[in-house]
Protein backbone atom coordinates (compact mmCIF):
# COMPACT_ATOMS: atom_id res chain seq x y z
CA UNK A 1 0.00 0.00 0.00
CA UNK A 2 1.29 3.19 -0.75
CA UNK A 3 1.49 6.42 1.92
CA UNK A 4 0.53 9.92 0.69
CA UNK A 5 4.00 11.81 -0.42
CA UNK A 6 2.62 15.02 -0.21
CA UNK A 7 1.82 16.80 3.28
CA UNK A 8 -1.90 18.28 2.57
CA UNK A 9 -3.78 20.13 4.85
CA UNK A 10 -6.84 18.06 5.62
CA UNK A 11 -5.16 15.06 4.73
CA UNK A 12 -7.14 11.55 5.64
CA UNK A 13 -5.10 9.14 6.60
CA UNK A 14 -6.61 9.11 10.29
CA UNK A 15 -10.08 7.70 8.34
CA UNK A 16 -8.47 4.80 6.33
CA UNK A 17 -8.82 2.25 8.27
CA UNK A 18 -12.80 3.09 9.20
CA UNK A 19 -13.41 3.87 5.46
CA UNK A 20 -12.70 0.21 3.92
CA UNK A 21 -14.74 -1.06 6.52
CA UNK A 22 -17.66 0.74 5.42
CA UNK A 23 -16.80 -0.15 2.14
CA UNK A 24 -16.14 -3.78 2.43
CA UNK A 25 -18.80 -5.21 1.18
CA UNK A 26 -20.16 -2.53 -1.26
CA UNK A 27 -20.21 -3.27 -4.62
CA UNK A 28 -19.59 -0.78 -6.88
CA UNK A 29 -18.36 -0.23 -10.24
CA UNK A 30 -16.07 3.08 -10.87
CA UNK A 31 -14.02 5.23 -8.15
CA UNK A 32 -13.91 9.15 -8.07
CA UNK A 33 -12.52 11.37 -6.50
CA UNK A 34 -13.60 15.27 -6.86
CA UNK A 35 -11.00 16.54 -4.03
CA UNK A 36 -8.26 14.47 -4.02
CA UNK A 37 -5.73 16.35 -2.62
CA UNK A 38 -2.74 14.23 -0.84
CA UNK A 39 -4.95 11.58 -1.73
CA UNK A 40 -4.76 9.55 1.91
CA UNK A 41 -7.66 7.77 0.54
CA UNK A 42 -6.83 6.99 -2.97
CA UNK A 43 -3.65 5.53 -1.94
CA UNK A 44 -5.08 3.15 0.95
CA UNK A 45 -7.94 1.93 -1.48
CA UNK A 46 -5.66 1.51 -4.33
CA UNK A 47 -9.15 1.20 -6.14
CA UNK A 48 -7.75 1.42 -9.59
CA UNK A 49 -5.90 -2.05 -9.37
CA UNK A 50 -8.57 -3.66 -7.04
CA UNK A 51 -11.05 -3.60 -10.16
CA UNK A 52 -12.20 0.05 -10.45
CA UNK A 53 -11.60 2.55 -13.01
CA UNK A 54 -10.58 5.68 -11.05
CA UNK A 55 -10.97 9.51 -11.59
CA UNK A 56 -8.81 11.53 -9.85
CA UNK A 57 -9.79 15.54 -9.76
CA UNK A 58 -8.82 18.87 -8.21
CA UNK A 59 -8.71 22.47 -8.54
CA UNK A 60 -4.78 23.31 -7.25
CA UNK A 61 -3.51 22.57 -10.92
CA UNK A 62 0.29 21.97 -9.43
CA UNK A 63 -1.15 19.09 -7.86
CA UNK A 64 -2.95 17.96 -10.52
CA UNK A 65 0.23 18.44 -13.34
CA UNK A 66 2.26 16.71 -10.69
CA UNK A 67 0.15 13.55 -10.38
CA UNK A 68 -0.03 13.70 -14.02
CA UNK A 69 3.73 13.86 -14.58
CA UNK A 70 4.38 11.18 -11.80
CA UNK A 71 2.16 9.17 -13.72
CA UNK A 72 3.89 8.79 -16.52
CA UNK A 73 7.78 9.80 -16.21
CA UNK A 74 8.33 9.11 -12.77
CA UNK A 75 12.21 8.66 -13.10
CA UNK A 76 12.62 11.98 -14.46
CA UNK A 77 11.08 13.53 -11.32
CA UNK A 78 13.63 11.29 -9.20
CA UNK A 79 16.41 12.34 -10.66
CA UNK A 80 15.69 15.78 -10.70
CA UNK A 81 14.72 15.97 -6.96
CA UNK A 82 18.03 13.93 -6.69
CA UNK A 83 20.10 17.35 -7.20
CA UNK A 84 17.68 19.32 -4.65
CA UNK A 85 19.60 20.28 -0.95
CA UNK A 86 17.66 20.30 1.64
CA UNK A 87 19.14 24.30 2.97
CA UNK A 88 17.39 27.51 3.38
CA UNK A 89 19.69 28.89 0.13
CA UNK A 90 18.36 26.27 -1.83
CA UNK A 91 14.78 26.29 -0.60
CA UNK A 92 14.76 30.12 -1.42
CA UNK A 93 16.11 29.70 -4.73
CA UNK A 94 13.75 27.01 -5.65
CA UNK A 95 10.76 28.75 -4.05
CA UNK A 96 11.73 32.19 -6.63
CA UNK A 97 12.16 30.32 -9.73
CA UNK A 98 9.51 30.15 -12.05
CA UNK A 99 9.51 26.74 -13.38
CA UNK A 100 9.17 25.76 -17.18
CA UNK A 101 7.85 22.12 -18.33
CA UNK A 102 5.91 19.61 -16.23
CA UNK A 103 8.70 17.47 -14.49
CA UNK A 104 10.80 20.56 -12.98
CA UNK A 105 6.96 21.60 -12.19
CA UNK A 106 6.53 18.38 -10.63
CA UNK A 107 10.31 18.22 -8.34
CA UNK A 108 9.72 22.26 -7.20
CA UNK A 109 6.06 21.21 -5.93
CA UNK A 110 7.59 18.01 -4.15
CA UNK A 111 10.53 19.44 -2.70
CA UNK A 112 8.50 22.73 -1.75
CA UNK A 113 6.03 20.44 0.23
CA UNK A 114 8.78 18.37 1.73
CA UNK A 115 10.81 21.17 3.17
CA UNK A 116 8.41 24.22 3.70
CA UNK A 117 7.62 25.16 7.15
CA UNK A 118 4.51 23.15 7.55
CA UNK A 119 3.96 22.11 4.11
CA UNK A 120 0.72 23.94 2.99
CA UNK A 121 -0.51 25.32 0.07
CA UNK A 122 -0.15 28.92 -0.04
CA UNK A 123 0.02 31.87 -2.33
CA UNK A 124 -0.14 35.38 -2.56
CA UNK A 125 -2.06 37.55 -4.30
CA UNK A 126 0.03 37.39 -7.53
CA UNK A 127 -0.05 33.57 -6.90
CA UNK A 128 3.58 32.85 -5.95
CA UNK A 129 4.12 30.45 -3.44
CA UNK A 130 4.61 31.74 -0.11
CA UNK A 131 5.31 29.72 2.75
CA UNK A 132 8.73 29.99 4.52
CA UNK A 133 11.71 27.42 4.66
CA UNK A 134 10.86 24.90 7.34
CA UNK A 135 14.27 23.80 9.10
CA UNK A 136 13.08 19.99 9.06
CA UNK A 137 15.58 17.12 8.69
CA UNK A 138 14.25 14.62 7.26
CA UNK A 139 14.85 13.74 3.53
CA UNK A 140 13.22 15.65 0.78
CA UNK A 141 11.71 12.28 -0.70
CA UNK A 142 11.97 8.52 -0.75
CA UNK A 143 12.46 7.24 -3.85
CA UNK A 144 10.18 4.05 -3.33
CA UNK A 145 7.75 5.96 -2.28
CA UNK A 146 7.06 7.71 -5.63
CA UNK A 147 7.44 5.11 -7.66
CA UNK A 148 4.78 3.04 -5.28
CA UNK A 149 2.67 6.28 -5.89
CA UNK A 150 3.33 5.95 -9.99
CA UNK A 151 2.35 2.83 -9.86
CA UNK A 152 -0.88 3.35 -7.97
CA UNK A 153 -1.94 5.84 -10.99
CA UNK A 154 -1.47 3.94 -13.73
CA UNK A 155 -4.51 3.55 -15.56
CA UNK A 156 -6.22 6.73 -13.63
CA UNK A 157 -7.85 9.43 -14.99
CA UNK A 158 -6.60 12.69 -13.69
CA UNK A 159 -8.17 15.98 -13.88
CA UNK A 160 -7.81 19.85 -13.41
CA UNK A 161 -11.17 21.72 -12.47
CA UNK A 162 -13.81 22.32 -10.12
CA UNK A 163 -15.57 19.03 -8.37
CA UNK A 164 -18.67 19.73 -10.81
CA UNK A 165 -16.50 18.92 -13.93
CA UNK A 166 -16.80 15.20 -12.35
CA UNK A 167 -20.73 14.51 -13.10
CA UNK A 168 -19.33 14.23 -17.19
CA UNK A 169 -18.47 10.67 -15.89
CA UNK A 170 -20.31 9.65 -13.29
CA UNK A 171 -22.78 7.02 -13.23
CA UNK A 172 -24.79 4.29 -11.88
CA UNK A 173 -23.06 2.18 -8.96
CA UNK A 174 -20.15 4.47 -9.20
CA UNK A 175 -18.28 5.36 -5.61
CA UNK A 176 -17.76 9.18 -5.03
CA UNK A 177 -15.58 9.87 -1.97
CA UNK A 178 -16.08 13.46 -1.05
CA UNK A 179 -13.39 15.52 1.14
CA UNK A 180 -14.03 19.38 0.23
CA UNK A 181 -11.66 22.33 2.18
CA UNK A 182 -13.95 22.94 5.76
CA UNK A 183 -15.64 26.08 5.72
CA UNK A 184 -16.77 26.59 9.08
CA UNK A 185 -14.81 25.50 12.17
CA UNK A 186 -14.17 26.57 15.98
CA UNK A 187 -11.53 28.69 16.49
CA UNK A 188 -10.17 28.58 19.90
CA UNK A 189 -12.26 30.77 21.58
CA UNK A 190 -15.16 28.22 20.63
CA UNK A 191 -16.63 31.13 17.76
CA UNK A 192 -17.61 29.85 14.47
CA UNK A 193 -14.78 30.93 11.72
CA UNK A 194 -16.09 30.66 8.08
CA UNK A 195 -13.26 30.17 5.64
CA UNK A 196 -14.94 32.52 2.65
CA UNK A 197 -11.84 32.34 -0.16
CA UNK A 198 -11.31 29.00 -0.51
CA UNK A 199 -14.47 27.16 -0.02
CA UNK A 200 -17.25 29.01 0.42
CA UNK A 201 -20.68 28.76 2.16
CA UNK A 202 -22.15 28.77 -1.26
CA UNK A 203 -19.35 26.42 -2.43
CA UNK A 204 -21.24 23.90 -0.01
CA UNK A 205 -24.80 24.33 -0.91
CA UNK A 206 -23.43 23.36 -4.82
CA UNK A 207 -21.99 20.18 -3.46
CA UNK A 208 -25.13 19.42 -1.63
CA UNK A 209 -26.72 20.21 -5.27
CA UNK A 210 -24.22 17.83 -6.64
CA UNK A 211 -25.16 15.23 -4.29
CA UNK A 212 -28.58 14.99 -5.30
CA UNK A 213 -27.43 14.83 -8.61
CA UNK A 214 -25.18 12.08 -8.30
CA UNK A 215 -27.76 10.41 -6.05
CA UNK A 216 -30.50 10.55 -9.30
CA UNK A 217 -27.88 8.80 -11.12
CA UNK A 218 -28.11 6.01 -8.71
CA UNK A 219 -24.57 6.60 -7.82
CA UNK A 220 -23.20 5.95 -3.74
CA UNK A 221 -21.30 8.53 -2.24
CA UNK A 222 -19.55 9.31 0.88
CA UNK A 223 -18.89 12.96 2.34
CA UNK A 224 -16.61 14.21 4.85
CA UNK A 225 -17.00 17.20 6.69
CA UNK A 226 -17.09 19.59 9.73
CA UNK A 227 -19.30 18.57 12.58
CA UNK A 228 -20.85 21.93 12.76
CA UNK A 229 -25.08 22.75 12.45
CA UNK A 230 -24.39 24.65 9.54
CA UNK A 231 -23.27 21.40 7.77
CA UNK A 232 -25.89 19.46 9.51
CA UNK A 233 -28.31 21.71 7.91
CA UNK A 234 -27.20 21.87 4.14
CA UNK A 235 -26.60 17.90 4.16
CA UNK A 236 -28.60 16.03 6.52
CA UNK A 237 -30.94 13.89 4.59
CA UNK A 238 -33.44 11.54 6.15
CA UNK A 239 -33.19 8.49 3.89
CA UNK A 240 -29.33 8.45 4.29
CA UNK A 241 -26.97 7.77 7.02
CA UNK A 242 -25.14 10.88 9.76
CA UNK A 243 -22.08 9.33 11.63
CA UNK A 244 -19.81 11.13 13.50
CA UNK A 245 -16.38 9.98 13.78
CA UNK A 246 -13.56 11.45 16.10
CA UNK A 247 -9.67 12.15 15.45
CA UNK A 248 -7.23 12.46 17.62
CA UNK A 249 -5.90 15.97 17.86
CA UNK A 250 -3.17 18.48 19.56
CA UNK A 251 -4.15 21.96 20.40
CA UNK A 252 -2.83 25.00 22.06
CA UNK A 253 0.55 25.91 21.86
CA UNK A 254 2.85 25.60 24.71
CA UNK A 255 0.54 23.45 27.02
CA UNK A 256 -1.15 21.65 23.56
CA UNK A 257 -2.47 18.49 24.36
CA UNK A 258 -4.29 15.86 23.02
CA UNK A 259 -8.23 16.07 22.36
CA UNK A 260 -10.66 14.38 20.16
CA UNK A 261 -11.62 16.28 17.52
CA UNK A 262 -15.55 15.36 15.64
CA UNK A 263 -16.27 14.99 12.02
CA UNK A 264 -19.39 14.48 10.46
CA UNK A 265 -19.66 11.71 7.32
CA UNK A 266 -22.35 11.63 5.33
CA UNK A 267 -23.43 8.72 3.11
CA UNK A 268 -26.31 6.89 1.24
CA UNK A 269 -24.24 3.28 1.56
CA UNK A 270 -27.01 1.20 3.62
CA UNK A 271 -26.04 -0.21 7.20
CA UNK A 272 -24.96 -3.35 6.68
CA UNK A 273 -23.24 -3.27 3.17
C1 LIG B 1 -9.45 18.67 2.47
S1 LIG B 1 -8.52 18.65 0.97
C2 LIG B 1 -8.58 16.95 0.50
C3 LIG B 1 -7.63 16.14 1.31
C4 LIG B 1 -7.49 14.70 0.87
N1 LIG B 1 -8.67 13.90 1.17
C5 LIG B 1 -6.28 14.05 1.53
O1 LIG B 1 -6.41 13.06 2.25
O2 LIG B 1 -5.17 14.59 1.34
C6 LIG B 1 -9.57 19.48 -0.15
C7 LIG B 1 -9.05 19.61 -1.57
O3 LIG B 1 -10.06 20.24 -2.37
C8 LIG B 1 -9.45 21.03 -3.36
N2 LIG B 1 -10.47 22.00 -3.85
C9 LIG B 1 -10.82 23.21 -3.33
N3 LIG B 1 -11.87 23.73 -3.99
C10 LIG B 1 -12.22 22.83 -4.95
C11 LIG B 1 -13.23 22.78 -5.94
N4 LIG B 1 -14.11 23.77 -6.11
N5 LIG B 1 -13.29 21.69 -6.75
C12 LIG B 1 -12.37 20.67 -6.62
N6 LIG B 1 -11.38 20.68 -5.69
C13 LIG B 1 -11.31 21.73 -4.87
C14 LIG B 1 -8.23 21.62 -2.68
O4 LIG B 1 -7.23 21.97 -3.64
C15 LIG B 1 -7.79 20.46 -1.76
O5 LIG B 1 -6.79 19.69 -2.36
Amino acid sequence: MTTPFLRWAGGKNWLTTYLKQLIKNLNYNNYHEPFVGGGAIFFSLDPQHNGHNTFLYDMNTELIVAYQTLQNKPLKVIHKLQKYKNSADEYYSIREKESKGSITQTARFIYLNQTSYNGLYRVNKSGKYNVPYGYRKNVIFNEENLLSASRALQGTHIFNGDFTESLRYIGENDLIFLDPPYTVSHNQNGFIEYNKNLFSLNDQYRLNDYINEIKNRRAFYILTNAAHKTIRDIFRKEEDRLIIVERNSLIGGKNAKRTKIQEYLFTNIPEGV
